[in-house]
């Protein structure tokens, strides 16, 4: 079968790095075109492409452009979070299946008008959740769902970035919690049904819309807690952690993908090296297996269950206006 060609609105960090990854890694697809307002960025990317792939790549004007392009038959959609719902609108009018960067919308009333679209439309229609592919994760799910130690009663997340310019409160939910928000539903099969914010001690490096760092708590449907400790800001090196405490277990994925279980008296060793500087070195091979997952649904027509969907989308929208709301 001839390679999936991929075109990709937004090439930033996540743009470029899910084109680098579909031409390096991924078996099966190609990038074939190419839409950002930065001309500069998108022209240079376009030559690396092509230089490594052999292919022509086509550098649109406009999103309306392509998603038109009849030398594309599926989009990844990486621009700014607020223009999601507008760009997976489009690519889905134009009738091309779609990985669209998380969050499906910030705010859920639009998250909902496309998720319906979406499930209407019959295509692969995918949200950027890579977590649920990082091989820590998937392994934290097969012992928590191993029974071996009891139920789980909080998730202790901690999500730490190293420098946030632009970010402002608001967006400490609908753009880094988001991520443990899908994720908590993809290990524990449940919604949350509350979710709320406390302040900490400010740091000097937040910009002045920012209330940093900040903890989010919220409960799902069986009383699971989830807390996550975000700092914006933290200038020493990119973190992400997971403890699920279990009834009789400490289950915690490490800064650097290790899982680590504490059982029966017994403190497993930890792992211990250098820190990421962002989510692309830590969440590499997840973006890798996500796409790899994702061009091989489209290529097959059964899609991998692992997947996020759009309603997965929505669901994490909706979590994470209830923290929004919170603030106010
Ligand atoms: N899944 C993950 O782990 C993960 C990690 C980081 C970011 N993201 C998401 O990916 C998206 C992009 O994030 P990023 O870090 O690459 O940001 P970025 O700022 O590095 O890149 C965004 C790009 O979009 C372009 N852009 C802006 N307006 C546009 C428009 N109207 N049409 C086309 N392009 C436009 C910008 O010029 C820029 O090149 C965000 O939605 C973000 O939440 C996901």
């Amino acid at each position: 079968m001839s390679d999936l060609r991929v075109g990709i609105i937004g090439v930033g960090i996540m743009g470029a790095g899910h084109a680098r990854y579909l031409t390096e890694h991924v078996d099966g697809a190609v990038v074939t075109a190419l839409f950002d307002l930065d001309g500069p960025r998108m022209d240079s990317l376009a030559k690396e492409l092509s230089a490594k792939s052999g292919a022509s790549i086509n550098q649109h004007a406009s999103v309306e452009a392509l998603v038109s392009d009849a030398n594309v038959d599926a989009v990844i959609i990486c621009s700014p979070d607020p223009l999601h719902p507008e760009h997976l609108t489009l690519a889905i009018s134009a009738g091309k299946h779609t990985l669209c960067e998380k969050p499906l919308a910030p705010k859920s009333a639009d998250a909902k008008k496309v998720a319906e679209l979406a499930n209407a439309s019959g295509l692969n229609i995918t949200l950027g959740f890579m977590r649920r592919f990082d091989p820590s994760y998937i392994e934290l799910k097969k012992e928590i769902q191993s029974g071996k130690y009891g139920k789980v009663l909080h998730l202790r997340c901690i999500s730490r970035n190293v420098s946030s310019p632009t970010a402002t409160t608001a967006m400490l939910l609908t753009n880094v919690a988001v991520h443990e928000v899908d994720i908590a539903r993809w290990l524990l099969g449940e919604e949350f049904v509350s979710m709320s914010t406390v302040a900490m001690k400010r740091t000097k490096f937040a910009n002045d819309q920012l209330q940093d760092p900040l903890t989010v708590l919220a409960h799902t449907e069986s009383g699971v807690l989830m807390t996550v400790d975000i700092a914006a800001n933290s200038t020493y090196g990119y973190e992400v952690r997971m403890e699920a405490l279990m009834e009789n277990g400490s289950l915690e994925i490490d800064n650097l993908g290790g899982l680590s279980i504490s059982y029966d008296f017994n403190l497993p060793p930890r792992t211990h090296g250098k820190l990421y500087e962002n989510w692309m070195g830590r969440f590499e091979q997840a973006y890798i297996n996500e796409l790899t997952a994702w061009v091989g649904s489209i290529k097959s027509g059964v899609r991998h269950p692992d997947l996020a969907t759009a309603n997965d989308g929505l669901a994490s929208s909706i979590a994470c206006e209830m923290g929004v709301a919170s603030l106010k």
